[in-house]
């Protein structure tokens, strides 16, 4: 459904986007409506009830029953329906298939940073396989700005924010390149902050995976501005020495000295154990539970006294702040996933 005004809106570039669109113009037209009913008869009232010589104001009427009554239920009926079909779209975008492949974002002022499982990363291009979740992780690198990761073709925007993992998903089924903005204002070169998403078949991202010379797939839906369409129709070559990220983050473990308090087989030691932590529900020392996601294991590297977990009290873990990039970060809670 177009609603009539097809054309105002990007292409549908996932599932998603559609359920978006019906709802947006669902709204539109509530709202045209709603604005003939309330504006045309004040109009109309204001100009055939205004005050003249010989006419007398009415006498003064109190209440209308039915009325008030039909202005009350129409709107409580239009606000639930909203609310409820809002409900099912927020749901339908923000729940990530379990199966997701998962991609790292990084922004800073001004660019694009992708980190794939193979610890590989990209800049300003995001790779990825046509109809197949995909879900990232985005955040924003420390002592930056506020960044806001905008794929119109998508309908997906999420702020990328210093200290924070946010997250996104989407599945484009649209083989080609597709805009990405900064929508968040962030400096001067805030306007240039653009990228690509870049969907790829199955076969070419797998070539791609493994430094394969691929087609580059055309612009789809928005119009490329000249700056926009700098990426070279050639062959990608990417040689990069691949790094896998859960090892990069065993390493890391190991470098820091984490695995000298914390296990990874259960087995307790000075601190808990990696293993069966992530998406877990934690108890902390005020009865308070959290739950283990990456913002979580992000706060106890970083600040591991803001909350103590129960049971652990009065340890004196060594804050890692500023130790870890947000690439290592990445890498370590990678590998801290891989211990369920
Ligand atoms: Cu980054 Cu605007």
């Amino acid at each position: 459904m177009t609603g009539g005004l097809g054309g105002t809106l990007p292409i549908q570039g996932t599932g998603f986007a559609g359920s978006w669109d019906d709802l947006y113009y669902f709204l539109f037209w509530v709202c045209v409506v709603f604005f003939a009913i309330v504006i045309i008869p004040m109009l109309v009232f204001v100009i055939k009830y205004r005050e003249r010589p010989g006419i007398k104001p009415a006498s003064h009427i109190s209440h209308n029953i039915v009325l008030e009554f039909v202005w009350t239920v129409i709107p409580t009926i239009v606000s639930i329906v909203i609310f409820a079909w809002g409900w099912a779209v927020y749901k339908e975008s923000t729940m990530v298939p379990a199966n997701a492949m998962e991609i790292r974002v990084i922004a800073k002022s001004w660019a694009w940073t992708f980190q794939y499982d193979d610890g590989r990363t990209t800049t300003n291009e995001l790779f990825v396989p046509v109809n197949t979740p995909i879900r990232l992780t985005i955040t924003s690198e420390k002592n930056d700005v506020l960044h806001s990761f905008y794929v119109p073709n998508f309908r997906i925007k999420k702020d990328a924010v210093p200290g924070m993992f946010s997250t996104l998903w989407f599945n484009t089924p649209i083989v080609g390149q597709h805009i990405l903005f900064c929508a968040e204002y962030c400096g001067a070169d805030h306007s240039n902050m653009t990228g690509k998403v870049i969907a790829l078949k199955p076969e070419d991202f797998e070539k791609w995976k493994w430094g394969a010379a691929i087609e580059m797939p055309p612009p789809i839906g928005l119009p490329f501005v000249d700056r926009m369409a700098t990426t070279s129709t050639a062959p990608v070559d990417v040689k990069t020495a691949k790094v896998d990220l859960v090892k990069h983050g065993q390493k890391l473990a190991s470098q820091l000295g984490c695995d000298s308090c914390h296990s990874d087989n259960g087995s307790k030691m000075i601190g808990p154990s990696y293993k069966g932590l992530f998406g877990r529900k934690v108890e902390l020392a005020d009865g308070s539970i959290v739950l283990a996601d990456e913002n979580w294991i992000r706060e106890k590297i970083e600040t591991p006294q803001k909350r103590t977990v129960k049971g652990y009290e009065g340890l004196l873990m060594p804050s890692y702040l500023g130790q870890l990039n947000e690439q290592e970060l990445n890498a370590m809670i990678a590998y801290i996933k891989t211990l369920n």
